[in-house]
This record gives structure tokens, sequence and C-alpha cells, in this order.
């Protein structure tokens, strides 16, 4: 439970809200590489509750400015892409990516009025399917060696999707390992589909991960704090001999990094639209095969429509909810995609939910950590005292993995064994050596 001021401090990000200052000392995505086409490079998108511009120059640099030009008003998401920057179709006053007026041609040609304006710019990078943003103050930090981010294009492949609620609720899904075996129990097995993350069977063993979520649903819940925010240790004892593991990860203060398959991980951003509105942002990083791109992308267009990234099945059609199905075969009715179910979990509860109701158990405790390092970093923030979890030079390009495993292990060594069987993993990668963090 949070005070209703601790809930405002950890929820609002938008102005100067303390939380938003704090988010914006990070790197964040800001749009899929997608979202710029050949035809037309330019697009507005909202993050942090400001409305800006994303372009790509003619030079192929990305730029991210106000979306308002700051001679009248006019909304450069219009703008022409040309001569080193985007030209407000108003007047013709031209920007380059850092917010540089570079032309004011109506104004007489001795002027030196341009050089008094600048516009409002934050830098972009792209990595693997996304453009990320830097919002804060000073030079931006590193991004650490994780995997998502050294990977090949190749054994890569991004997509994003809308939640309508504060960015917090989503996050808080990921870090909340017991609902897997309600909110995602299927009643018989079956086999597995897209978006069955707990499909198949588990680790090596002849059972199923349905069978085992839906018969361990009071696992054991290890949380480590460490270098990057924190670790998930999951285990569900299957028997005599076996232990199921599953390992996650928290990167502070927004990024999950979780298994999919035994060869795929998800890293999984939950960015602020708005204080009521977020996107998901995810990179799928595969270590041995290479990504069928064009697979992945197809799949998830059936869940979700462009340009918008809204998933089909929403609070509009009631998640798709069926009562039948709920007796018979699903524990939610809502389908065989977890992600929907995920989507009702995050949205269900408002739009910004009111803590000071909740009550976390023992159960929650990945949640009560987190919260505890997130209102101490606002805190410290709001002190004068440095952000945590920011990685500058040698600290970030040492940083690997997170490991993110799901595995069946021997019950006397499993600690040991999910370690080793995420080393195996990475020897036989042709991108991955090295040990994982
Ligand atoms: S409003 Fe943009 S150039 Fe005049
Ligand atoms: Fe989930």
């Amino acid at each position: 439970m949070l005070s209703a001021k601790d809930n405002d401090l950890v929820t609002q990000i938008e102005g100067n809200a303390p939380c938003g200052n704090l988010l914006r000392s990070y790197w964040h995505p800001l749009a899929l590489t997608e979202e710029l086409t050949a035809s037309r490079a330019a697009k507005a998108v909202k993050i942090m509750g400001e409305e800006l511009v994303l372009f790509r120059d003619d030079e192929g640099q990305y730029g991210l400015i106000d979306r308002h030009c700051p001679h009248r008003g006019a909304d450069l998401c219009f703008g022409r892409l040309e001569d080193g920057g985007i030209r407000c179709p108003f007047h013709g006053w031209l920007f380059n990516v850092d917010g540089i007026c570079l032309e004011q041609p109506a104004e007489p040609r001795e002027s030196n009025f341009r050089k008094k304006i600048k516009i409002k710019s934050y830098p972009c990078q792209e990595i693997n399917g996304i453009i990320f943003t830097y919002m804060g103050p000073g030079k931006a930090p590193a991004l650490p060696h994780f995997d998502c981010f050294v990977a090949p294009e190749t054994h890569s492949f991004a997509f994003k999707g809308y939640l309508e609620c504060n960015w917090l609720q989503a996050v808080e899904v990921g870090i909340d390992p017991s609902h897997a075996s309600f909110l995602h129990r299927y009643l018989k097995d079956h086999d597995p589909e897209y978006g069955l993350q707990f499909g198949g069977m588990s680790g090596d063993s002849e059972v199923t991960m349905t069978s085992v979520l839906r018969n361990h649903v009071c696992p054991d819940i290890k949380v480590e704090e460490n270098e990057f925010g924190m670790r998930l240790i999951t285990t569900r004892q299957m028997n005599r001999e076996s232990m199921h593991v599953r390992v996650t990860n928290l990167v502070f203060p927004n990024l999950i990094v979780i298994p999919m398959t035994n060869d795929i991980c998800i890293s999984q951003w939950h960015v602020p639209i708005d204080d009521k509105h977020s996107w998901w942002y995810a990179i799928f990083t595969a270590f041995d095969d290479e990504i069928d791109k064009e697979a992945m992308r197809n799949q998830r267009l059936e869940l979700y429509s462009l340009p918008d990234y809204r998933p089909r099945i929403n609070k509009t059609t009631n998640y798709g909810y069926d009562p039948e199905e709920q007796r018979t075969t699903t524990f939610t009715g809502m389908g065989m995609d977890i992600n929907v179910h995920d989507q009702w979990a995050v949205e269900s509860p408002g739009h910004i939910y009111d803590r000071s109701k909740e009550h976390l158990g023992t159960a929650d405790k990945g949640i009560i950590t987190y919260r505890r390092s997130l209102i101490k970093a606002i805190n410290g923030l709001i002190e004068g005292k440095p952000v945590p979890f920011l990685f500058q030079g040698e600290a970030g390009s040492k940083l690997r993995g997170p490991v993110a495993i799901d595995t069946t292990a021997d019950i006397h060594s499993w600690n040991d064994d999910w370690k080793s069987q995420d080393k195996n993993k990475r020897e036989h990668s042709t991108w991955a050596k090295g040990a994982g963090t």
C-alpha cells in the first residue's frame, strides 16, 4: 500500500513532476524504425506528456524537436524534409536535428534573428528496430552492453503496443511472477501457439509448462537487488527430483527482461505517453537461429492494428471475455493469448490505480522492492543526489545479459544449473560469447 501522496509521486510524469524528471535521466524507446517510412520520414510523437516531432533528415540523422514552430506555432509534423532539416510550411523556417534554426527566408538577408531562435530538441539513436531518445539534462548516459543492444539485426525483432494505463501499472505486472499460475492458466494442456509464452515443455522435462504453472501456484520468489536493478528467481518444486526455475529481470527504471523460449528473450520497456497512457516496446533477441521477422510481424499484426499499434482485442471488446471459455478452457475466459490477459490485468484497475487501496502480500515482494528503490531515487533526485543505475563508460560496457531463463533443473543443483545453461547458450551463439550478468 502507498499513501495517496506517494502514489502520485511514482505515477505522475507530466510537466515538472519529480518521477518524470527521474525517468528523463534514462534512454527510452520513442518509435519503431518502421514508423518513419521512406516516403514520409516525419511523425508526431508524444512521450512524457510532451508533443514532439520525430524526423529523419536528408543525411539519415534522427531529430526530435518541439511539435510547434517557435515562429507562430504551426504544426511541424507537416514540415518539409529538405536542406538538412525540417522546414515549416507556414513561412519556411528551417530547423536541423539539434533544434538550430538554419533559415528564415522571409527575413531580410542581413538579419541575424535566426541565431536567437532555438527549438527544443532531444538526441536520438536507433538500435535493432527502435529509435531511442534521451530527454534528460546534460550528457546522455551510455547504454549498457545488454543482449538486446548488442545482438545483430538478424537476431532481433522489435514491436510495440498501446496500453490505456499509467506506465507503472504495466511495469508492475512484469515483476509479479505468481500471476502466471492464474492469469495465464490453461485448464487443459494444448499445443503451443503464438502468445503462449507458457506453452510447450518445461525445459528438457516431459512436463508441460501449462501443468507446472497450474499445479504449482505458490512459487518461491527470490528478489536480488543488483547493479542494474533487480533479478527475480522464481522456483516451483515439480517433484522430488526437479525444480522449475524462471529467472527474470527489472532494469531500472522501466525495462523488463524475460525469457520467451529456450532461444529467445524479450526486453520490454514501458514508456509513459502521458500520466494515463503508455507504450510497451519490445526487442525479441535470439541467441542461436536468426529471427524470422516477417513471421513475427505478421503474428502481431493479427493482434494489433496499424498505424496506432492498438490491440484489436481491448476494453471496448470486453477483452473477448467468454464465460463458457472461462468455465472450460482458460482461467480468464479471454482467449489463449497471454498478451490479452496482461492487457486486461494492467488496464482494468483504471488509468492510474489508487495504490492506497491495495493490499500487497508476500508474493508481491518484487513490486515492494522495486517501489522502494523507485521512491528512494525520486526523493534522492529532489534532494539533489545522483540518479541511480546510470551506466557511464566502462561500467556500462562491462554489463552483459541480463540472464533470462526458464528451465527445469535438478532439485539439489538448480541454482548452479540455470547459470551453466545460460553459459552454454551463449557459447553456442555466434554473437553472445562471454558470461551473462
Ligand atoms: S509558423 Fe513556422 S515559419 Fe511561421
Ligand atoms: Fe503476464
